[in-house]
């Protein structure tokens, strides 16, 4: 028997007017006119909650960029699932947001890419700061559900404190501090957003001090790294066992990173059931459980602990998504990650970006380049 998911991280398009150099979002990212209609997403929101799912981040790219969206929250709503927007704040107006709560929405996540203007405009590719600020207005008026997530790395980590002082002045409840995890465009800009290990200590005194001083107000909720800790994650608290993604064109995936990982065949909520997707696919199956495990997972104490931790980032440095996760200090490939991290111990030199645009990686005139 297998358990029911409990979240659907919903990607309703991979537009975005931002161009974050850690999006989540696949090196290959997929066109509007592939989308999943309004009516599709409908039918997915009433599996997904037959199935289980009580949770469903709405996320893009930007959500704000469908026309249809009120009308896919309806859906998620009328299916009785709780719903999450997650947006740059870019097009937030109140009218907007209202439209979105008649329609059910539940609670708001806002992108800050950092404390001040030139550094969260530099981040996201474009001018930005003042949209998001406008829009934290906005939700903290509408007193609906508020949380902030600030994805950390090498160029924002030293601002730590002002970047929580911010997130209280804008009233967010809550502040997700979301180290970045390094793949897909976050592994090709690893030399530039890889921080050190000094900078991670202080940013851990920094977020407990604040703990102590403020206690939850707002919550910090501090997402781990694992390039330091010689110890895994648990990835999406372990493959196929809480947590269903559904990409823009209905690609349905156990993480958002699992794009990548070659030879899955992901299913599509387009020719198949939610239910069957879970249960059956052989996706959502590879790396379900422990049986898969080989090297030192297979006889590790923490098999049912961590997993093996990322099969994403297995995949992404070693070519095989079977291999125990190189974060692991147990791991035969351990050594991956510890050169990276020493590499940047010792990095002055300013790496130039690569910002998420379609093409952007493959580009070869340096237009999607921008030095920072
Ligand atoms: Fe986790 Fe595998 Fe490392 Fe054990 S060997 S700690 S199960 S990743
Ligand atoms: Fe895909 Fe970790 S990001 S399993």
């Amino acid at each position: 028997m297998i358990p029911a998911p409990w979240a659907l991280l919903a990607e309703v398009t991979h537009a975005c007017p931002l161009h974050c150099p850690y999006c989540s979002n696949p090196l290959e990212l997929v066109r509007k006119s592939a989308e999943l209609s309004a009516a599709d997403w409908a039918r997915v929101f009433g599996e997904a909650a037959e199935l289980g799912v009580v949770q469903a981040h709405v996320s893009g790219g930007e959500p704000l960029l469908r026309p249809d969206l009120a009308e896919i929250v309806a859906a998620a709503h009328r299916a009785g699932v709780y719903t999450q927007l997650v947006t740059s704040g870019v097009g937030l107006s109140a009218e907007r947001l209202g439209e979105l709560l008649d329609a059910g929405l539940n609670s708001v996540q806002l992108s800050l890419q950092d404390a001040r203007r030139p550094g969260s405009d530099l981040i996201a590719g474009r001018v930005s700061y003042d949209d998001k600020e406008r829009a934290a207005k906005v939700i903290r008026d509408a007193g609906v559900p508020f949380g902030l997530n600030v994805v950390l790395h090498r160029r924002n980590l030293d601002n730590l404190q002002e970047i929580i002082e911010v997130g209280a002045n804008w009233g967010a409840d809550r502040i997700e501090l979301a180290n970045t995890q390094f793949y897909g465009w976050a592994l090709r800009n690893r030399a530039a957003l890889l921080p050190t290990r000094d900078q991670l200590d202080r940013a851990k005194a920094t977020v407990a001090a604040w703990r102590d001083g403020h206690g939850d107000r707002p919550e910090l909720v501090w997402v781990m790294p694992d390039y330091y800790e010689g110890v895994p994650k648990p990835c999406m608290g372990g493959w196929g066992a809480r947590s269903v993604t559904v990409g823009p064109d209905g690609t349905a995936l156990p993480c958002p990173a699992a794009y990548a990982v070659p030879d899955l065949a992901p299913p599509n909520v387009r020719e198949r059931s939610l239910a069957w997707i879970w249960a059956e696919s052989p996706a959502f199956n590879a790396y379900r459980g422990t049986d898969w495990m080989t090297g030192p997972c297979r006889e590790c104490p923490r098999r049912e602990i961590d997993f093996g931790g990322c099969r994403c980032q297995a995949h992404a440095l070693t070519g095989d998504a079977a291999r125990t996760d190189p974060a692991c200090s147990l791991s035969p490939d351990h050594h991956l990650i510890r050169t990276a991290a020493e590499s940047a111990d010792e990095g002055t030199v300013a790496v130039p970006l690569v910002y998420r645009r379609p093409g952007a990686v493959d580009s070869t005139d340096g237009s999607s380049r921008v030095s920072g």
